[in-house]
């Protein structure tokens, strides 16, 4: 782990300019489903999210990233797109989005949509036809369909496990098996194929046209597979959960775990994200493309944003660092050290639809454990030390240059559902992996806008396609708003000093005065340090404090699980 003596303390130089926004821009996850429902059917839709952006726009983000909306049987909840060019009636119209798009553009929020080219939908034209062709013809060879092993073909063409549980193979009735690294509804597409290709740069003209300012992409390491789909024995899976290893331990390993397998990571994904970047460069030279790729190690991930490929990539490895000094400053420092060697922003993120809420994952025993989905029965958080916890590392987060992502609700300190009832989950892992991972579902509850509304204000109706937990009503929205020191307002006046400070595209320079328990940088003229030991550090003698994630005892100094911004000038 990092020595705190030998290491350079400047990490990462300032920059003069500002460069493009995604250099610096604090993006908000909007999860359709579950943000806000205009029609009242008790589910998130386009017109809810348009009377809702007046919320992001006073939170000061500068972006929105839309989860999928686009026509789908919602097998995983919309990754499953049958219709890449038209909106879900379940969500709205096309109409409702070129509204969401006028609108957030008014209030000077740019607008990212999610981009799925892994797999479509069991429901899509190309995949109906391939199923009901025959064995070997032109429509079956936009996916990946084999021949099984086995005496009579009965067993699958190889041993790869869906990520979602079970094998990654489904038989159709002629005897032939198709490749889906999700859910059998979730073919994935062959990429060799040319007209595989030049349908995903159609479609991001489409949404280009449209006025979409970046598109975040899905699984974005899997779309090549290595010649021959050759057998594997290691492990997939996308949040790389649950088995507490701490991921700059596993960077170097060659098998296992870090989705090194001959579905992931592949060279030849790269050759599509060049052709991409040259699509995106024939507009403005302002819209961007952001890589879900779980890949390790962080030198691994930086090739997606090399200069001619994407413009940035999730840092899910910072998002996975358990809660300890040593580790996160480790990963920072790893971090900027990749990004800047490629000249791309570095970004962060704590929180997303696949993962436990970080003020959930922060109050279990091992803080910022893993576990995919928590429920009934599971050890549950402590809420209160959790949202603390999270509120120190949301600052923490925001004081770093680059780009950081926000998901919905952690601007309230939302937890996850944690006891939601196994009846009541949808989350296809869940099913397919028997009930062992409880899914996602926890950290897809709708959200509190209003403490006294029924549904806390969701759907006009009162409906929420999942129950909220009962201790959502001190979150709302409502009850946050204009209250010194709630969570709201912490990220609010956070957001305020980091644009007015130039924050985003400034720099970190270590301070390690303050031991090896507290996380302290420099950035211009702001220190920012966060406590993770278990005793109060004192703060500098005359610091202005700007903010901090708790109340301080005034006595100068910073309690645990506190981080405080200072005005060092
Ligand atoms: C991505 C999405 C996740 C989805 C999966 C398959 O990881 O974030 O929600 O289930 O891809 O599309």
């Amino acid at each position: 782990m990092t020595s705190l003596d030998t290491r350079s303390l400047l990490v990462h130089a300032p920059s003069d300019s500002d460069g493009e926004w995604w250099r610096h821009a604090v993006i908000y996850q909007v999860y359709p489903r579950s943000f806000a429902d205009g029609s009242g059917d008790g589910v998130g839709d386009l017109p809810g999210v348009t009377s809702r952006l007046d919320h992001l726009a006073a939170l000061g983000v500068d972006a929105v990233w839309l989860s999928p909306f686009y026509r789908s049987p919602q097998a995983d909840a919309g990754y499953d797109v049958a219709d890449y060019r038209d909106v879900d009636p379940l969500f709205g119209t096309l109409d409702d989005f070129d509204a969401l798009l006028a609108r957030a553009h008014g209030l000077g929020l740019r607008v990212v949509v999610d981009l799925v080219p892994n797999h479509t939908s069991d429901e899509h034209v190309w995949f109906r036809a391939a199923a009901a062709s025959a064995p070997g013809s032109a429509e079956r060879a936009r996916y990946h369909f084999r021949e099984g092993r086995g005496e009579s073909g009965e067993l699958p063409p190889n041993n790869w496990d869906s990520i979602f549980g079970g094998p990654a193979w489904t038989r159709v009735p002629d005897g032939q098996w198709y490749l889906h690294l999700f859910d059998s509804r979730q073919p994935d597409l062959n990429w060799e194929h040319p007209e595989v290709r030049a349908e995903f740069e159609d479609v991001l003209r489409f949404w280009l046209d449209r006025g979409v300012d970046g598109f975040r992409i899905d699984v974005a390491h899997g779309m090549v597979k290595a010649p021959g789909l050759p057998d594997w024995s290691g492990h997939v899976s996308m949040i790389d959960g649950s088995d507490g290893v701490d991921p700059l331990d596993r960077a170097d390993e060659v098998t296992g775990s870090g989705n090194q397998g001959p579905m992931f990571d592949q060279d030849g994904v790269h050759d599509i994200y060049r052709a991409w970047n040259r699509v995106l460069a024939a507009y403005d030279g302002d819209r961007a493309l952001v890589a879900e790729a779980w890949v390790e190690p962080l030198s691994r991930l930086a090739r997606y944003v090399r200069p001619d490929e994407m413009q940035q990539a999730f840092n899910f490895a910072f998002l996975a660092t358990p809660w300890h000094a040593p580790a996160l400053r480790e990963v920072i420092e790893a971090s900027y050290a990749t990004n800047d060697s490629v000249g791309a922003p570095t970004t962060w993120v704590m929180s997303n639809h696949d993962v436990v809420r970080h003020a959930s994952r922060l109050g279990l025993s091992e803080p910022n454990a893993r576990p995919n989905g928590i429920g009934r029965g599971d050890e549950q958080p402590d809420e209160q030390l959790g949202l603390r916890r999270a509120r120190s590392a949301s600052l923490l987060m925001l004081g770093l240059p680059g780009s950081a992502y926000l998901y919905q609700g952690e601007e309230l300190g939302l937890p996850d559902h944690t006891d939601l009832p196994d009846d009541l989950r949808q989350d296809p892992a869940y099913f397919r992996t028997g009930g062992a991972e409880r899914g996602r579902d926890g950290c897809r509850v709708p959200l509190p806008w209003e403490a006294g509304a029924p549904g806390l204000g969701f759907s006009p109706a009162g409906l929420t396609w999942l129950p909220q937990p009962a201790s959502w009503t001190a979150y709302a929205a409502d009850v946050q708003r204009g209250v010194p020191g709630s969570t709201y307002e912490t990220y609010r006046a956070a957001l305020v000093t980091r644009r007015a400070d130039r924050l985003g595209t400034g720099g970190l320079t270590w301070d390690h005065t303050f031991g090896d328990d507290v996380i302290a940088f420099r950035n211009r003229d702001v220190l920012v340090v966060a406590n993770l030991g278990s005793l109060p550090v004192a703060l500098p003698e005359g610091a202005a404090v700007l903010l901090s994630s708790a109340d301080l005892p005034g006595d100068g100094t910073l309690p645990a699980d506190t981080t405080a911004w200072l005005r060092t000038r």
